[in-house]
């Protein structure tokens, strides 16, 4: 049995579950078609509110500041201010006095790898090789025959050398050309960026989502990537000098240094996918980085026992001790998992056994809104599209704007969400698909959602209880228990048992296995509330929360 964690109160992060808003698209209350703060302060008391709210403990918001909006924010241009196209400070010091006020917690996601090329500092650097700016940046000089000054490839298409005539150099950006890369060697950089963190902890976040932090390391001799033949795009090479250097370790380190001043601050990490370590390599020895790092193995995964158990197996064991796993399966960078994983099967069946997957499973949850209705990606024309990545791979890539489409929050013209034309377009389902009609349908899965939150909350087996996988369970099926120690001193013990496949499985434990109550079943129609192990029979894309006797 693996612990998962010991303490009866853990720290406020390991139990909670995180709401990833993304600003744009949650609600607009200027209607200008665009989401904004007032809009989000509106809306939290549906996350958290004394009644017929969701049920969760912590918004993250996707970047606010400042931006040209190249990357939807992800390109900020002045890190201790809003966008006014989301409000002012004033703004959001009032969402967050209200989040706090309704037992909310506010976490900021901070750019840490890139600004704007439009931010101060980099138009200071680009100015003159003299400017104090100037080693903010990566610049370099060309090779000779006017040869990059390496072969590096951008992560959103292209060279990632951009050459600039202001400032006769090259400089890198790892994402798009409008996203300099900063220097993360240079002390002062790091300084600036930790006096951001400060300033948004001194206002009362809770903390920060960080963004792409492997690339914060690279080799600034700028040495070739090695070629990967037969692959295109940004795998058709090795990225072995461009990110993954172990300064983005030591960075993340002192950056836990800044936060340990302020009690109960979190940092939540955002590495590739294929990052050398996994996400295990940002926890450091478990107290001294990141208190959690997403793991996108499950993003990555199709709709398979066998890939799930291998996903945990794999990441609960890696993390050291002190370390806590997070369990994530959207967000504004995918494809919404129910067309993921409902990819040529019963898409609303497996999006209500992901939930239960997803608020059970050992870790710290990350729900991606809109998720608890059923959201679909949207089915968007090229003209509708507004991301540039997304535009650049089309339509060979699902691409990113088709899972940032406005949240649906009731059958009136878009939504609920604004009164003018959204700037992406709501999907036709959306008058049936919504908060409002599920919220008053017990089976819909906007109710499996609140009640296994609910439960989740109520239940120290499964928010900070221990994990054991239940290796001899049939090919289709993936099942685990979760057990804790009470306030009272007993012992509660959880079943989880998930079907993935579109039969019905039915198979049976040795007797003497305990006995147990069905909580939930993610099929509405399932009727037996009692669970025998010497005769169990899960439908179709089914799972089901048992309470062991
Ligand atoms: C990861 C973010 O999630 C994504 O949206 C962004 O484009 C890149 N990092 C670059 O900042």
């Amino acid at each position: 049995m693996l612990a998962a964690s010991r303490s009866l109160h853990p720290p406020w992060w390991q139990s909670a579950v995180f709401y990833q808003i993304y600003p744009w698209s949650f609600q607009d209350s200027d209607n200008d078609g665009i989401g904004d703060l007032r809009g989000i302060r509106s809306r939290l008391e549906y996350l958290r509110g004394a009644q017929h709210s969701l049920g969760v403990d912590a918004i993250w918001l996707s970047p606010i500041y400042p931006s040209p909006m190249h990357d939807f924010g992800y390109d900020v241009s002045d890190y201790v201010n809003i966008d006014p196209r989301f409000g002012t400070l004033k703004d959001f010091d009032d969402l967050l006095e209200e989040a706090h006020r309704l037992g909310l917690r506010v976490i900021m996601d901070l750019v840490l790898n890139h600004t704007s090329n439009q931010h101060e500092w980099f138009r200071e650097s680009r100015a003159s090789r003299l400017s104090t700016k100037r080693n903010w940046y990566c610049w370099a000089d060309g090779k000779s025959f006017g040869r990059r000054p390496s072969n590096w490839n951008a992560r959103f298409g292209g060279s990632s050398w951009t050459w600039d005539p202001e400032a006769r150099q090259y400089y890198l950006h790892s994402f798009l050309k409008e996203q300099p890369d900063l220097n993360w060697q240079n002390p002062s950089v790091r300084a600036a960026m930790w006096d951001v963190v400060r300033f948004w902890l001194d206002r009362g976040v809770d903390g920060f989502r960080l963004d792409a932090i492997n690339w914060l390391g690279k080799d600034t001799r700028w040495p070739n990537n090695p070629f990967r033949f037969g692959l295109r795009g940004y795998t058709r090479q090795h990225h072995l000098y461009d990110r993954d250097q172990a300064l983005a370790q030591e960075s993340m380190q002192e950056l836990r240094q800044v936060v340990s001043a302020y009690r109960d601050a979190v940092l939540i990490g955002e590495a590739a996918a294929d990052t050398p370590g996994g996400p295990a390599s940002f926890y450091g020895e478990g107290d001294d980085e990141l208190h959690l790092v997403f793991d996108f193995r499950l993003m990555k995964s199709p709709w398979c026992a066998k890939s799930f158990r291998l996903c945990l197996s794999q990441h609960v064991p890696s993390i050291p001790q002190g370390g806590w796993p997070t369990i994530v399966m959207s967000n504004h960078d995918q494809p919404r998992h129910i067309d993921r994983y409902g990819a040529g099967g019963d898409a609303e069946a497996r999006a209500r056994a992901a939930a239960l997957l997803l608020l059970t499973m050992p870790g710290t949850p990350f729900l991606y809104y809109g998720e608890e209705v059923g959201m679909r990606n949207g089915k968007l024309r090229y003209r509708d599209l507004r991301d540039p990545y997304t535009k650049r791979f089309w339509p060979f890539r699902p691409g990113r704007d088709p899972a940032r489409t406005p949240m649906q929050w009731d059958a009136s013209l878009h939504a609920g969400f604004t009164t003018s034309r959204p700037w992406l377009p709501l999907p036709p389902d959306s008058s049936q698909r919504n908060v409002a009609a599920e919220a008053a349908d017990p089976r819909s899965l906007w109710s499996l959602y609140r009640k296994l939150l609910e439960l989740r909350r109520m239940s120290p087996a499964l928010h900070r209880g221990d994990y054991r996988m239940i290796e001899d369970s049939p090919r289709d099926c993936l099942l685990y228990e979760r057990e804790a120690r009470t306030e009272t001193g007993t012992v509660e013990r959880m079943l989880v048992a998930v079907n993935f496949s579109q039969r019905p499985c039915e198979f049976a434990f040795p007797s003497g296995s305990s006995h147990g109550l069905v909580l939930v079943s993610t099929n509405p129609d399932a009727a037996d509330s009692t669970w025998n192990p010497t005769q169990i029979r899960l439908g179709p894309d089914e799972g089901r929360l048992v309470r062991l006797s």
